[in-house]
């Protein structure tokens, strides 16, 4: 076997990230937290409605996965749906199947226009999203943005589990905000977690995870736009990496 077939073989580090150390003291943040958290999506349904009224998009990430314990483990009458782009990572599918049999319930998914995607793919190719920023916006649009929109119809308040700290776009970021683009309340209650405190979480609760997390991806999203990152680098990186970090939004959180 030559050297660089063992080097391959060898098993990759687990991102320390995904496993804090937990000490009282980050346990006590997290229950503070975590209450917080309960009591505004409680205000939020009391505000807004508890019939469907309200609903969370779940793209199935560390942060979701909190929001999707909170709202499952406590029975909040909130909506959860996802988008599945079509060329979500496997690990992404393995992830909604855990959860639908953890909690017991089944999850309101989104597909985008097929027609849409047929005609894109047609003209463009199957990977255009590599060849400019406008072709991988467009992708986003079809694949993201529209379904997003009649995900959105008919509600009266969405949620999100956006954090200040994950990149340049974001830092202005509040708790609760007017969605000018869908004409909708927005929450983001984890708009304060840090990154450690969202892992305490699901430690602490053993709550289900998608397993690229252990292999360096902090942010996941579409296969093909998104790769692990190096120690160090920002947690959104890995997305969108071949532009520039202040065009890497898909459409989906658009400020006016
Ligand atoms: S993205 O806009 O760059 O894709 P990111 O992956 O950071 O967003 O996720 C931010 C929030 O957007 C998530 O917490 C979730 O609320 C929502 N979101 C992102 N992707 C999806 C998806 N595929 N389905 C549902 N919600 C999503
Ligand atoms: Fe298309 Fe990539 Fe956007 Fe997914 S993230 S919708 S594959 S451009």
């Amino acid at each position: 076997m030559s050297q660089s077939s063992v080097s391959f073989l060898k098993p990759k580090a687990k991102n320390p990230a995904t496993s804090p150390e937990l000490d009282d003291a980050l346990r006590a943040t997290i229950a503070v937290k975590r209450a917080r958290t309960l009591e505004l999506l409680h205000a939020a349904v009391d505000e807004f409605g508890s019939a469907g009224e309200v609903t969370f998009a779940n793209s199935f990430g560390a942060e979701d996965m909190v929001l999707t314990d909170l709202i499952l483990s406590e029975k909040l009458p909130i909506e959860i749906f996802s988008l599945d782009t079509g060329r979500l990572p496997a690990e992404t599918y393995t992830l909604i199947g855990e959860v639908e049999q953890r909690y017991d319930t089944r999850l309101k998914i989104y597909f985008p226009d097929a027609t849409k995607v047929e005609q894109y793919v047609r003209t463009e190719g199957i990977n255009a999203f590599y060849n400019s920023v406008e072709l991988r916006k467009a992708c986003c649009g079809i694949r993201k943005v529209e379904p997003l929109r009649r995900a959105l119809a008919g509600k009266r308040a969405w949620i999100t589990g956006l954090r200040a700290e994950q990149s340049a776009t974001r830092t202005e970021l509040a708790v609760r905000e007017f969605d000018e683009g869908n004409k909708l309340e927005k929450f983001n209650p984890l708009a304060d977690w840090t990154e450690q405190q969202v892992w305490a979480y699901i430690r602490i609760f053993d709550v289900p995870f998608n397993a690229l997390h252990d292999q360096f991806y902090p942010s996941i999203g579409c296969a093909p736009c998104t790769r692990a990152i190096a120690i160090g680098e920002d947690v959104r990186a890995g997305r969108w990496w071949w532009e520039n970090p202040e065009s890497k939004e898909c459409g989906l959180h658009v400020k006016q």
